[in-house]
């Protein structure tokens, strides 16, 4: 690769020299400026740049929070009360930390939804999308560890009601919760461990972001055809046109979040998110983030033990198989690529399967609704069906509608497609 990069010659003599020593722009100029980019990508394509824009923003915000937080279960609350009011900027850094969770799923789960779409996990960027779900799950984890560190009432119970989970592991569950926890209930080790993993997993985060991608450059991106590149007359060079694309689509979104910063910032928090953690006192209705809901309410679906017939013998309790259901549903993305048969990768020309994606989101809608609400009543018919679909979406629809389904005839190339005007 270095010998490969010395072969550019760049005007600047300082950057030249560098170059000469140690080959980065020459890599920078090989991977982004000049590399082959399918021509046809939409405004979905630009997620991964918002992505890592949101990434680097929750980073530099979280280091100036961690310079006024003080992670100990009697000051923490009050710690946070004094950067939004005393500290010169606080608000603004928190209300951006705060929110920009919230905005770095949204760009995560549009980044998702536009693979999904397009058949992007496909062969041969299997590893581009197995890092992908790794780096969902470490967002995940990071997430819900920093939701613990204002320790508000939703902290505290929020980490009780999730960690307890693990006491549905059979035989070593309890002894599981009391390790998490560090000691016999949620108290200062909690707290400290949560804080010291929440500071360190994002950079964990950009680690399994830099080898997606990685990855991505070794396949080279998919785009709306899904058809594969075949001559230069599909590709152009990425640097001026989607450096241009990405930073006009990243502008836009950054707009949004910023009004919400600045005009609405607590319109997706929770009240009980603002009185300090009392473990003598639960909340009426603990409710996690949005991001978590869907997931929440798979966890909630289950609510009958399965007995050994004819006996009163629980063999799977409800919670287990919630939990287990909860876990499955997310790992079960890490085999998607080889759970789609279908020979076109696209499903711009799956009539069918389009449909049936449709009915995915308003499944994952159904559970995000379900998963807000106490889980009775409507709620739960909405948590049992939307928990229905998405298995039976993944598990069934896909493997078997790939194989039978009557597909349309993908464009020979992406040029045919784009002089066609179907860009
Ligand atoms: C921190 C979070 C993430 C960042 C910063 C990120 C970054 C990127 C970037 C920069 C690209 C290339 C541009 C693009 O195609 O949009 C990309 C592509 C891709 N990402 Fe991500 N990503 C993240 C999370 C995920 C997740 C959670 C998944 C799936 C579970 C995923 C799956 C993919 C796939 C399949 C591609 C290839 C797209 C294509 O060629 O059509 N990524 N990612």
């Amino acid at each position: 690769m270095a010998s490969a990069g010395k072969k550019v010659k760049f005007d600047n003599p300082v950057v030249q020299w560098i170059n000469d020593r140690l080959p980065i722009y020459s890599i920078l100029h090989d991977q982004y400026g000049n590399f082959p980019t399918p021509r046809n990508f939409n405004y979905f394509w630009s997620f991964g740049a918002i992505a890592m824009a949101m990434l680097g923003i929750m980073i530099v915000t979280g280091v100036f929070l961690a310079m006024s937080y003080t992670p100990h279960t009697t000051l923490a609350f009050e710690s946070i009360e004094h950067m939004m009011r005393d500290v010169n900027y606080g608000w603004l850094m928190r209300y951006t930390h705060m929110n920009g969770a919230s905005f770095f799923f949204i760009a995560v789960y549009i980044h998702i939804s536009r693979g999904l779409f397009y058949g992007s996990y496909r062969q041969p960027r299997e590893l581009v999308w197995i890092f992908g779900v790794v780096i969902m799950l470490l967002m995940m984890v990071t997430a819900f560890m920093g939701y613990t560190l204002p320790w508000s009432q939703m902290s505290g119970w929020g980490v009780t009601v999730i960690t307890s989970l693990f006491s549905a592991v059979p035989l070593i569950g309890d002894g599981l919760v009391t390790w998490l926890w560090g000691g016999f209930a949620v108290d200062n080790p909690t707290l400290n461990r949560f804080y010291a993993l929440h500071f360190l997993l994002p950079f964990v985060i950009c680690a399994v972001v830099f080898v997606h991608v990685w990855a991505l450059h070794v396949s080279g991106s998919n785009n709306p055809t899904g058809v594969e590149p075949k001559s230069e007359k599909d590709v152009i060079p990425f640097n001026p046109y989607y450096t241009t694309k990405d930073s006009f689509g990243t502008v836009v979104f950054m707009i949004i979040f910023m009004a919400v910063v600045f005009f609405a910032p607590l319109v997706l928090a929770d009240p009980a998110h603002f009185r300090q953690f009392d473990p003598m006192q639960t909340p009426p209705h603990i409710v996690p983030e949005w991001y978590f809901l869907p997931f929440y309410a798979i966890l909630r679906a289950f609510t009958i033990d399965l007995n050994i017939p004819f006996t009163h013998i629980i063999l799977l309790p409800a919670k287990l198989q919630g939990v287990i259901a909860m876990f499955s549903s997310i790992l079960l993305l890490l085999f998607l690529p080889w759970l789609d048969t279908s020979p076109v990768r696209s499903a711009v020309y799956r009539p069918v399967y389009k449909w049936c994606l449709l009915l995915l989101l308003l499944a994952v809608c159904a559970l995000t609704y379900a998963g807000s609400k106490p889980p009775e009543g409507m709620p739960l018919w909405f948590g049992i069906v939307g928990t229905f679909y998405y298995f039976l979406h993944f598990l069934v629809i896909v493997p078997v509608l790939g194989k039978y389904e009557k597909t349309l005839t993908p464009p020979a190339s992406i040029s045919e497609s784009v002089e066609a005007g179907h860009e």
